[in-house]
C-alpha cells in the first residue's frame, strides 16, 4: 500500500476552505477533515453541513476524523455523504462494530482512532470491521501541539497486529507530524500521515507535502523487513 499524506484542513483558513484545498489538490492524496464537537474535545470545528459543501469543491476524497461524543449517531451520515474515509473513536463509540458497519454500508471506508493513553491491544479482534487504524500522536482536539515520541512503540505494535491480521488496513498517525517527526512514524510502520500546520502554515503547501512524502518514502524504506507491507 504506497503510503498517503493528508493534509489536516484544521490549520488551513476556515473562511478560505474551497481554495485551500485547491492548493494541494495535484500533490496529497487525501484531505483530512476534523469535526470537533466541544464535548469529546474541548474544541468546535465544523460539522456535516461544512463537510458536505466542502465535498462539492474539493477534488481529493475526504477523510473525516470524528472527534465527537457520539459518533454512533452521526458517523453514517458523513459517509452517505460522500467521505471516502469516516473514522471513529475508540473512547467515544458505544457500539463500534454496528457504527463501523453502518459507514461501510453507506459506501465509505470505516476507520477507528486511539488517543494517546489508550492501548491498541483491545481493538485486535476489530480489524475485520476497519479499512484504517488511526494512532493519535498528541492529544486530539488541536493543531500544532508537539509530536509525543511515547506513542511510536504502539505504531509499532499496531503495524505488527495489522501484519498478523494479513488484510489491507491503512496505519495512520495525526498530531504533530511534520519533516522532523514523519521519518519516525514511516519507521514504525505508519502508511498515512496527516499533516495540518506542516503543510497549511508553511509558505508553500504543496512543496510542504512533497517534502514530507519524500521523507516518509526514505524512512518506509529502512523499516523493519515484514512490517511494513
Ligand atoms: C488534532 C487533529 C489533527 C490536527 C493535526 O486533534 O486531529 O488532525 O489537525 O494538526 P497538526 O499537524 O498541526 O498537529
Ligand atoms: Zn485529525
Amino acid at each position: 500500500m504506497a503510503m498517503q499524506i493528508a493534509p489536516s484542513m484544521l490549520a488551513a483558513d476556515f473562511a478560505r476552505l474551497a481554495d485551500e484545498a485547491a492548493a494541494v489538490a495535484d500533490v496529497a492524496d487525501w484531505l483530512h477533515v476534523d469535526v470537533m464537537d466541544g464535548h469529546f474535545v474541548p474544541n468546535l470545528t465544523i460539522g456535516l453541513p461544512v463537510v458536505a459543501d466542502l465535498l462539492k469543491y474539493a477534488a481529493l476524497p475526504l477523510d473525516c476524523h470524528l472527534m465527537i461524543a457520539d459518533p454512533d449517531r452521526w458517523a453514517p451520515d458523513y459517509a452517505s455523504a460522500g467521505a471516502q474515509n469516516v473514522t471513529i473513536h475508540a473512547e467515544a463509540a458505544a457500539a463500534p462494530v454496528r457504527t463501523l458497519r453502518m459507514i461501510k454500508s453507506a459506501g465509505a471506508r470505516a476507520g477507528l482512532a486511539v488517543n494517546p493513553g489508550t492501548p491498541v491491544e483491545p481493538y485486535a479482534d476489530l480489524l475485520d470491521e476497519i479499512d484504517l487504524l488511526l494512532v493519535m500522536t498528541v492529544e486530539p482536539g488541536f493543531g500544532g501541539q508537539s509530536f509525543l515520541d511515547l506513542v511510536l512503540p504502539k505504531v509499532r505494535r499496531a503495524r505488527d497486529l495489522i501484519s498478523r491480521h494479513g488484510g489491507e488496513v491503512w496505519l495512520q498517525v495525526d498530531g504533530g507530524v511534520t519533516e522532523e517527526t514523519i521519518g519516525r512514524c514511516a519507521e514504525a510502520g505508519a502508511d498515512v500521515f496527516v499533516a495540518g500546520t506542516a503543510v497549511f502554515r508553511s509558505q508553500e503547501p504543496a512543496a510542504a507535502v512533497e517534502h514530507l512524502r519524500a521523507v516518509a518514502e526514505a524512512a518506509g524504506g529502512q523499516a523493519r523487513p515484514g512490517t511494513v507491507g
